[in-house]
């Protein structure tokens, strides 16, 4: 009886002949299994364009050069989130504005939003937290009010939708990470989304040293080099054709934890409102109602053989980057706020009280259920 795993990648004999077809090819760089990839994201997402890239920190990246906002610009984002969104707006020369999250569902609050907007802000970038979309329509009508660009942090978003549309496409410009830990994954590996022609053009040109989509030694901007390798692109397109199957395991294991937890007094779950499917790609218990620290209640699950594990308990603005940002040389020309000031009362408490349960689409019938007991015998 193996400890049921929060990371296993749901691979198969199919992506390894994928890979294999890529060796045999003697074509390792992006190519015809990236291209591939690309049509297929986009169409899944129901977005024009799909652009890959090599993991979803180059992703953000790529998202905020391809806006072309002055350095020193505030961007409004999540504090209860992995690092890269905030590390990604820092380095294209911006200013990370903290803004709160919403109780329920720990995703950026769209009422605290307008509040915190200034002459300087250019742009709101959310991130759909654990797979959960963001407010997105909210968030697009105050970004439309005050001429923002919106930018969606999609890395842990994939198969998230609000009334049947996926994420990726309510935004200017949408990024999403193929990381081995995620719902669909290619190892490392990245991917961004626009229905704006003009963004995609730049995107891809960005992604490879400021070329055009010719190719060659022209070069018209200064960019990077963050393409993907075909060997990546071949696994994350077979893993498209699994997507369904993928999302649809995970959705399994997660009711069954909400039925679990809908009958226990003291936890809770991430809030999935009204006409939101949530990606599932974590599935996070809520200690707020209970005595049992998470890394209390951790450890009895592990006891148990089942692998959970505490997740952001610490916010962005909580790290040492941020609490020591005068040190950092984009503090000589960019003024940053006070980082050791900031309180969002709601993350606070949040990123203190929740950690992960496995959801991975591997689980078996008798393996969710093992899960279900050892919730109820931690919980109860
Ligand atoms: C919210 C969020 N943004 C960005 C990233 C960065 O993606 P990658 O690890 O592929 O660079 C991650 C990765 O875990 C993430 O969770």
């Amino acid at each position: 009886m193996r400890d049921i795993p929060f990371v296993d990648p749901y691979l198969d004999d199919r992506e390894l002949q994928a890979v294999t077809d890529v060796m045999n090819s003697r074509f390792l760089v992006e190519g015809k299994y990236s291209r591939e990839f690309e049509r297929k994201f986009a169409e899944f997402t129901g977005t024009k364009h799909a652009i890959t890239c090599n993991n979803g920190t180059s992703a953000l990246h790529l998202a905020i050069e391809s806006l072309d906002l002055p350095p020193g610009s505030e961007v409004i984002t999540t504090p209860f989130t992995f690092i890269a969104t905030s590390n990604s707006i820092l380095f294209g020369g911006l200013i990370p504005k903290f803004v709160d999250v919403d109780s329920d569902t720990w995703n950026l609050d769209p009422t605290l939003i307008e509040s915190a907007i200034t002459e300087k802000t250019k742009a709101i970038m959310p991130v759909h937290i654990f797979g959960l979309a963001a407010d997105m329509k909210h968030m697009k009508e105050i970004a439309e009010r005050h001429d923002l660009f919106l930018i969606e942090d999609a890395a842990q978003g994939f198969g998230a939708q609000i009334d049947g549309k996926h994420v990726g496409g309510f935004g200017d410009v949408a990024t999403f990470s193929l990381y081995a830990t995620k719902n669909l994954i290619s190892g490392e590996g990245g991917v961004l989304t626009t229905n704006n022609d003009e963004i995609a053009e730049k995107l891809d040109s960005l992604k490879n040293h400021g070329r055009t989509r010719e190719g060659g030694y022209k070069h018209v901007r200064v960019g990077f080099n963050y393409r993907m390798t075909d060997l990546q692109g071949a696994v994350a397109s077979v893993q498209m054709d699994k997507a369904e199957e993928i999302l649809s395991r995970r959705k399994l294991n997660a009711q069954l934890y909400r039925d679990v937890v809908d009958g226990i007094d003291n936890i809770n779950y991430q809030h999935v409102p009204k006409g939101y499917d949530h990606g599932n790609y974590i599935f996070a218990i809520d200690t707020r109602a209970t005595k049992k620290k998470p890394t209390e209640a951790v450890a009895e699950f592990k006891k148990n053989g089942v692998l959970a594990r505490p997740i952001y308990d610490k916010l962005s603005y909580q790290q040492e980057n941020f609490k020591n940002i005068g040190s950092w040389r984009w503090a000589k020309v960019i003024e940053y706020p006070d980082y050791n000031s900031i309180n969002c009362p709601v993350a606070e408490e949040i990123s203190r009280n929740h950690f992960e349960i496995p959801v991975v689409p591997s689980l078996t019938h008798e393996e969710r259920e093992r899960v279900s007991e050892v919730i109820r015998k931690v919980f109860i």
